[in-house]
């Protein structure tokens, strides 16, 4: 196990800013932790990488007690943070060259890496360019590019993609997904869905600081993506249609003014042709109907939605 956290809580004053999380992450695997502003990702990984204490939990990275020996932790992670980090007198290339000398790793093999990132991420034409004058996603790119200077076993990323264009974008992820191919862990927040299902083995989902759900990206998909919302308008009010239609198994039916009906069910289809043969036996009129899939954006919405209601 790489990351290993049991009822991990980190207040600041009354704002409970990571509340009872528990994580079991294999190596090897990248793991997608996704939510809106404020759900507490930066913080949950400023716990795990040991930058702040908890005020309350376990945490064991790569089988080490993160709260007694953080320093052995430190020794073997990566962490790419949300704020820039740079010196603003440094270039691309001394950026990467001093980052390697400060992990100890030998000259030739700064040199080395320093040349293979600068060509990975596409810092050729910078290379001497001071990082202040550097563009934002530039900038981002190095930040992101200098810590694949040193060796690691498990690395945190918190929004690396943020500010990079869509083919810096693609190829950060790419990258990343040969690094844990060839062993590599990462640990990634976003509050992107369609990069976490492109890049993640797993996906958690937290708002509030809690875990909303965890499973693959195909699992969460099958679990929630498959249902359709149906809704049906009907040309008038039918007082009797409530009862015929509860009848119907295996999905969820609401009707507000008496002649909308919505139906919810991952076997749309089949509760569909049920319901129109209903409708068609009692003579009853359709002025509209419409069939949408749920999609996973909609899934995460209505997710962090409900844990938003004010009974929550
Ligand atoms: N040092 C701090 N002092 C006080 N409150 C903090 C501190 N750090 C974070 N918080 C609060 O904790 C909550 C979680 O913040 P966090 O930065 O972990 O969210 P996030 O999921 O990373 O959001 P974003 O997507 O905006 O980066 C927020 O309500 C934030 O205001
Ligand atoms: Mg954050």
């Amino acid at each position: 196990m790489s990351i290993k956290s049991r009822s991990l809580f980190k207040s600041y004053g009354d704002l409970v800013a990571v509340n009872g999380i528990d994580l079991d992450i294999g190596s090897g695997k990248i793991f997608g932790f996704l939510g809106p502003n404020g759900a507490g990702k930066s913080t949950t990984i400023k716990l795990l990488t040991t930058l702040v204490p908890p005020s309350r939990g376990s945490i064991e990275i790569l089988g080490i007690d993160a709260i007694k020996n953080p320093l052995d932790v430190r020794k073997r992670i990566g962490v790419v943070l949300q704020q820039p980090s740079y010196e603003p007198n440094l270039s691309v290339e001394k950026s990467l060259e001093k980052y390697g000398m400060m992990w100890d790793v030998d000259k030739k093999t700064r040199k080395q890496r320093t040349d293979e990132l600068i060509d990975v991420f596409d810092l050729g034409e910078i290379r001497k360019k001071k990082n202040e004058d550097l563009s934002i996603g530039q900038r981002r790119r190095v930040q992101v590019a200098r810590e694949f200077m040193h060796e690691m076993d498990l690395l945190f990323m918190d929004e690396p993609t943020v500010g990079l264009d869509p083919s810096a974008r693609r190829n950060l992820l790419d990258y990343l997904k040969d690094k844990a191919k060839a062993g590599l862990t990462i640990f990634y927040t976003t509050h992107v869905l369609t990069e976490a299902e492109y890049l993640c083995d797993e996906i958690a989902v937290i708002n509030k600081g809690k875990i909303l759900a965890v499973d693959t990206p195909d699992q969460l998909k099958s679990t929630f993506g498959q249902e359709k919302t149906i809704k049906i308008h009907l040309a008038n009010k039918y007082d009797d249609l409530i009862g015929l239609l509860l009848g119907i198994s295996g999905c969820r039916i609401e009707f507000d003014t008496g002649t909308n009906i919505i139906i919810q069910s991952s076997k749309a289809e089949i509760v569909l042709s049920q319901v129109l043969s209903i409708l068609i036996e009692n003579n009853i009129l359709i002025e509209d109907l419409s069939a949408m899939p749920t999609t996973l954006e909609e899934i995460f919405l209505r997710m962090v939605k409900d844990t938003n209601a004010p009974n929550n």
